[in-house]
């Protein structure tokens, strides 16, 4: 069967786009895949000659990228300065948008408007009531609209679900997950996103959609959970003096009759590397390696009480199903990245003729977005007052 090609338009030349492409050209069947393929069609920047020299750079770039290179994936890509080329493009089936997140609202929109289906980074927009309008867009002009959450779409996120919902470790009692990292801020400009309260910067809107995935694959998407609303119990953030964005969030979020999850993020700190995540439950815990946008590895631990000789395994007898071994499963990305998973998925939305995806559904970015929304505008960071500050700068 000739696999099914579908035709990106990239918006922005930076980071995450570049690896995006990357990852759009390693070659399909290295992760097994037959039934669909990536072409890049057009890439759009602020001008033409930054789109051409990210274009020259793929077609130049070493590495499992090459493969398309050489393999028509780079064939007649068009550089154009304005993204509204692209999205005005015949030959682009699907935007992919790679700004700073204060862009995207309006980077998603105008490219809906003009009947592009899009794939968003996240975090997916400043609030809400940005993302409400997003998808009504899309609902009306019948194009598809996803988040960018990568992570879901990579095998070990399978994997942990698989093993959340075979019920052999029992209930889920509790999610704990970290994605933070050293993120030497006092070194950077003052115009790096990373940082700079115009584009958007601080832990929580860069970090918190990673060890959100986790919860919401092992609570939200839990057989039994009944709370489709989970609400943020509470929350701290720690200011960075400097430009007043969060340098750390933390926040609890409840599943009413389920489970916690706490969620951290820090740019001053690292994440135990061995220990990402926790999702405990009755009859072990599953823990996750950092970092949590692409670990390669879980491990499931039995609790104290039925380990032999522990201390604590004074405890109730051990019973025939008890898990009493510790497991350990590893998942490496066979070549490139690993943001090719969720563009095969996104390509076999569109062949299917899906405007909506199942494993990435809009009203589950709703429910992140939701909590990202409480903890900024409860919290002290100048972005608490988005998008009404704005106008200041
Ligand atoms: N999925 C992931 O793992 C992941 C990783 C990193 C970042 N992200 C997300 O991707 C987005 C971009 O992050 P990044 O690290 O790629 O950023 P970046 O390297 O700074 O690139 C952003 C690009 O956006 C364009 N842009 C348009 N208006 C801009 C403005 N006023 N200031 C700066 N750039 C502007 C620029 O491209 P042109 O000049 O070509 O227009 C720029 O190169 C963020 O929302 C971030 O959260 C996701």
């Amino acid at each position: 069967m000739t696999p099914h090609t579908i035709r990106w338009g990239i918006i922005s030349t930076g980071g995450i786009a570049t690896t995006f492409s990357k990852d759009l050209l390693v070659d399909p069947a290295t992760r097994g895949v037959t039934d669909v393929r990536h072409k890049i069609a057009a890439v759009g920047s602020r001008s033409v000659p930054s789109a051409q020299a990210f274009i020259d750079k793929l077609k130049a770039a070493s590495g499992p990228s090459s493969w398309g290179a050489q393999n028509g994936g780079l064939e007649g890509t068009k550089a154009y300065g304005t993204y509204d080329e692209v999205y005005a493009d015949p030959d682009v089936d699907v935007v992919y948008i790679g700004t700073p997140h204060p862009f995207h609202h309006q980077n998603a929109k105008a490219a809906l408007l003009a009947g592009k289906n899009v794939l968003c980074e996240k975090p997916f927009v400043m609030d809400v009531a940005e993302l409400d309008e997003l998808i009504a867009i899309a609902k009306e002009n019948k194009v598809f609209l996803m988040e960018a959450v990568w992570t879901r779409f990579q095998p070990i996120a399978y994997a942990v679900q698989e093993a959340i919902q075979s019920g052999k470790l029992g209930r889920p009692r509790r999610v704990t997950a970290e994605l933070s990292s050293f993120a030497h801020i006092d070194d950077r400009a003052d115009d790096d996103r990373m940082i700079d309260p115009k584009l958007g910067g601080g832990a929580l809107l860069d970090l918190a959609p990673y060890p959100a995935v986790w919860s919401m694959l092992a609570l939200h998407q839990h057989p039994q959970n009944t709370d489709m609303e989970p609400q943020v119990l509470d929350f701290s953030q720690r200011i960075y003096k400097r430009n007043g964005v969060d340098e750390m969030s933390a926040f609890t979020v409840k599943w009413e009759g389920l489970a916690e999850a706490r969620l951290l993020n820090d740019f001053t700190a690292w994440t135990p590397r061995d220990n990402a995540c926790v999702i405990d439950c009755d009859k072990a815990q599953l823990i996750i390696d950092h970092p949590l946008y692409r670990p390669e590895r879980f491990r499931i631990v039995p609790h104290p009480q039925t380990v032999a000789g522990s201390s604590e395994s004074e405890a109730p007898a051990v019973k025939p199903d008890d898990i009493t071994e510790e497991t350990e499963h590893r998942f490496s990305i066979p070549a490139g990245n690993g943001m090719h998973y969720e563009a095969d998925h996104v390509a076999r939305c569109l062949r299917d003729g899906k405007l909506e995806s199942d494993r990435m559904p809009l009203a589950e970015s709703r429910v992140v977005q939701g909590w990202l929304d409480t903890v900024r505008k409860g919290g002290n960071s100048v972005l608490k007052d988005w998008p009404h500050i704005a106008g200041n700068w």
